[in-house]
């Protein structure tokens, strides 16, 4: 079975076995019956480079349904099940005038996946809005609610990726939303600047969503015409300690504070320095808008993206002495 229309680098893979799975009973049912087949669990397929055949039975979460769980006069509880796309989800929440998940429009993937990375975006992270959500054990199929501390999140990091790894299967994720008083987010300086260029100063949230897919739009490769996972790498944590040093050597480098103790340094702006921008190599390639954005022109394997990006990592070693970390799951 090929996997390739389930991910969005658009890499040719083959899986051993597929289902696609649609209720809860189903899910159990090929839990139990697969018991000790070796499994691999797909949602929107949008974080991940496949660089080989997955020798396993791949189970493709197609969950549909989203709904208000309750209210009161300021807040919204909504749920969603993880099969539900993402940005459709986001821009339903917006249609009903819940605030919070605005300033992440346009993230592709399928909410299921949302708190296994804890995906962010202008300013804002879905542990900003996220209560919980439920998930099944894949060794004896009890479901468990993982609250929001449970959750362990972090920067792109949560329990998922780390000792709660392959375990569990997110079946659906509860969000806290406003109702009134949006706490709308325009601290990120593309988006003032993209409002501005309509004159806008008191945004509504369906304005900051539409900035934000301008914004995007116009950086990031749209996955259906361009082969992408988004954000290939994350962008570096350095103590100040370690990074006055290299500051004082490269004076123009961008960094943000983000503790005390901590600057964060945009990986798109090493890259593009060490000269990637826009580079290609056969088919595989550097986004030549976001140097951030690794690519698959057409027939790339995932073998030589992962050429590619140990290649830039290397160069940035030797060139900055930062190491950067691959966000996407490397298969
Ligand atoms: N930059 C460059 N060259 C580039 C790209 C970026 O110099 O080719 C510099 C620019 O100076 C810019 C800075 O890097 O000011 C930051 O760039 P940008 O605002 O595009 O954001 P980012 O740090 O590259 C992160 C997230 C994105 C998210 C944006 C906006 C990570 C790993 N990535 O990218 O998330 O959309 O901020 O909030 O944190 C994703 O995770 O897949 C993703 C796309």
């Amino acid at each position: 079975f090929s996997l390739k229309k389930h991910n969005t680098f658009g890499i040719e893979a083959k899986a051993k076995q597929f289902v696609a799975i649609h209720t809860l009973e189903e899910l159990k049912d090929i839990l139990e019956l697969k018991k000790s087949d070796k499994k691999f669990i797909l949602g929107g397929g949008s974080n991940m480079l496949l660089t080989k055949d997955i020798d396993a039975l791949v189970i493709h979460i197609d969950l549909k349904g989203k709904k208000i769980i309750k209210e009161n006069e300021d807040f919204v509880w909504v749920e969603s099940q993880a099969g539900e796309n993402w940005h459709e989800f986001v821009l339903w929440t917006i249609d009903h005038n819940f605030g919070g998940l605005e300033n992440m429009s346009l993230i592709p993937g399928n909410v299921g996946t949302t708190p296994v990375q804890n995906i962010g975006a202008y300013g804002t992270e879905i542990k900003d809005t996220f209560v919980s959500c439920e998930a099944i054990a894949v060794k004896d199929q009890v479901i468990k609610n993982f609250t929001k501390e449970e959750c362990r999140f972090g920067y792109r990091e949560s329990i998922f990726k780390n000792e709660a790894k392959d375990q569990y299967i997110i079946t659906s994720v509860v969000f806290k939303l406003t109702k009134n008083n949006h706490q709308i987010n325009t601290s990120y300086g593309d988006i003032i600047s993209e409002l501005a260029k309509n004159n806008i100063t008191n945004p509504s949230l369906k304005e900051v969503s539409n900035a934000v897919i301008a914004i995007r739009q116009s950086k990031l490769p749209d996955p259906k015409e361009l082969g992408n996972s988004g954000s290939f790498f994350k962008n570096p944590i350095l103590l100040k300690s370690e990074f006055e040093p290299i500051k004082q050597q490269f004076p123009e480098m961008k960094y943000y504070e983000i503790s005390e103790t901590e600057v964060k340094v945009p990986a798109g702006w090493l890259i593009e320095q060490a000269g990637f921008k826009g580079k290609r190599f056969g088919d595989a390639g550097v986004h030549k808008n976001q140097a951030l954005v690794l690519v698959n022109y057409g027939n790339a394997t995932g073998a030589e993206i992962l050429q590619v990006s140990r290649n830039i990592q290397e160069t940035i070693l030797k060139k900055f002495g930062i190491r950067i970390e691959a966000e996407v799951n490397i298969i």
